[in-house]
């Protein structure tokens, strides 16, 4: 299906993520439902879109009229039904189960017109696992989005085996079309790319820590230093949660079973101390 039959897209699962990828695709132009099964995440959700919106506004980033004219295109529902009733793109953003992804892709398989393309915003899910469930495996793929989406200009685009090069050009092309900049990635790997080059950095940067070659803060130091990242290892880890990289490990080694995947002991640690980063006040650096 080529981009200019896009005219409705459903985003399932209104978190942290979902929200914001609805925003981004009604801002773009296109008639967005965005639907999940509690009213209160969607309550939230608008909430936190009508703020976000007004700081655009102040910015100059956005106009009034743009703003209402976005919300007019925004619908919000708990019936998965009427969210996807005759949807061209389905974006999938619900919580990171595999069973529960599955049931959501069946479900949509038989909801939606034969032309569909069927999304997934897994971080960790390769779209294969969830087009097994559909009689359509060459319109599956998973268009990952960053958190968050409002802000983080990129969305992995990631082909199976199945997916067709049409619906890869689609869904490069309609990331072109709501402001982000897509990229392909022609075969599917555990982490995609950002998260796996994120992942081999802080590991070497626990290794170094961990046999004493430097002090964590000096590693932050010469990688924003020498390398000119604008935040260290140790840092990112604080801002986005030690817990979240530690099980995102847990889960890689559980798959491999390699020992060199299982997370390392100082992260172990801080997690079972409840250290797990700006969000509880101290994780590598002291934030009380
Ligand atoms: N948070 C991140 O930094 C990030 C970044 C990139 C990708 N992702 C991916 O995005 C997806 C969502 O993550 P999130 O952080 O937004 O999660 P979240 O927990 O904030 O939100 C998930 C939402 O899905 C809803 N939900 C659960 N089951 C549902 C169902 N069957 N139908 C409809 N709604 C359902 C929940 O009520 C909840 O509102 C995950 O697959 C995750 O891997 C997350």
């Amino acid at each position: 299906m080529a981009i200019k039959e896009i005219h409705k897209v459903a985003v399932i699962g209104s978190g942290s993520m979902g929200h914001q990828i609805a925003m981004l695709c009604s801002l773009g132009g296109f008639e967005t439902h965005i639907q999940d099964l509690e009213q209160d995440a969607l309550n939230q959700a608008k909430e936190q879109l009508e703020k976000h919106m007004n700081k655009w506004i102040q910015k100059e980033k956005i106009t009034e009229i743009k703003k209402d004219e976005a919300f007019a295109r925004l619908h919000m529902t708990t019936s998965l039904e009427d969210a996807v009733r005759n949807a061209d793109l389905v974006i999938e953003a619900v919580v990171e189960k595999l069973d529960v992804k599955r049931e959501v892709f069946s479900k949509l398989d038989g909801l939606v017109p034969e032309h569909t393309i069927l999304a997934t915003n897994s971080s960790t899910i390769v779209n294969s696992k969830l087009a097994e469930f559909t009689t359509r495996p060459d319109r599956v793929l998973n268009m990952h989005f960053f958190y968050p989406p409002l802000v983080m200009d990129c969305v992995e685009v990631v082909m199976s085996e199945q997916t067709s090069k049409e619906t890869a050009q689609t869904a490069l092309e309609f990331c072109d079309r709501i402001g982000r900049t897509g990229v392909l990635l022609e075969k599917e790997i555990y982490g995609f790319i950002a998260n796996r080059l994120l992942f081999a950095i802080s590991k070497e940067a626990l290794y170094l820590y961990e046999e004493g070659y430097a002090d964590f803060k000096d590693i932050d130091l010469i990688t924003k230093k020498a390398l000119k990242h604008p935040i260290g290892p140790f840092e990112l880890m604080d801002l986005s949660g030690i817990d979240v990289g530690y099980y995102g490990n847990m889960q890689l080694y559980q798959e491999t079973g390699d020992p060199k995947d299982k997370p390392a002991k100082s992260v172990e640690d801080k997690v079972k101390a409840g250290n797990l980063g700006r969000k509880t006040g101290k994780g590598w650096y002291d934030y009380t």
